[in-house]
């Protein structure tokens, strides 16, 4: 049974898109036992959990990586090559945007601006910001996760 993250929350099913933001912003995602927890918690069928969490865009299903990598497709990134960057990240972690690789080290995540547009392209890894990056850079910048994740 997970840890119960609902029992501030009354048991009113009103307030269940409230509820699994909470459980997401906790665990970074929505497990399959979070899902069943929300049902009994809020005494509803697990279907109609599950029908929102679909519903929502917003919500996760698969746990993320350690470090969430996310690329900026804003405009000024996108015309300074953010699709590059993206293919480079799919292409040195093995993972295309939305997915997480096999060991939960990186996800990768194509975002909006990140609000650093003279430093494009940038990518944030955790919230760090990486600009003007290229090829060589990118790498080093992963390389540098990588290494610190074998720690
Ligand atoms: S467009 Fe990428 S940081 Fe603003």
């Amino acid at each position: 049974m997970p840890q119960n993250l609902l029992s501030h929350f009354d048991k009113d099913r009103s307030i269940l898109i409230k509820a699994i933001q909470h459980v997401q912003k906790e665990e970074g995602y929505i497990s399959n036992d979070q899902i069943r927890n929300l049902a009994d918690y809020f005494d509803i069928p697990l279907v109609d959990v599950e029908g929102v969490i679909t519903f929502y865009t917003q919500f996760k299903r698969t746990k993320p990586g350690k470090y969430i990598v996310h690329v900026c497709d804003g405009t000024a990134c996108h015309i300074k090559g953010s699709e590059l960057i993206a293919n480079w990240i799919s292409e040195i972690l093995g993972i295309a945007d939305g997915e997480t690789d096999e060991e939960g080290l990186f996800s990768l995540e194509t975002v909006a601006c990140l609000g650093c547009c003279s430093l494009a392209p940038v990518i944030a890894v955790n919230g760090k910001v990486y600009g003007n990056l290229d090829r060589k850079q990118l790498r080093k910048v992963l390389r540098t996760y990588q290494m610190e994740a074998k720690k």
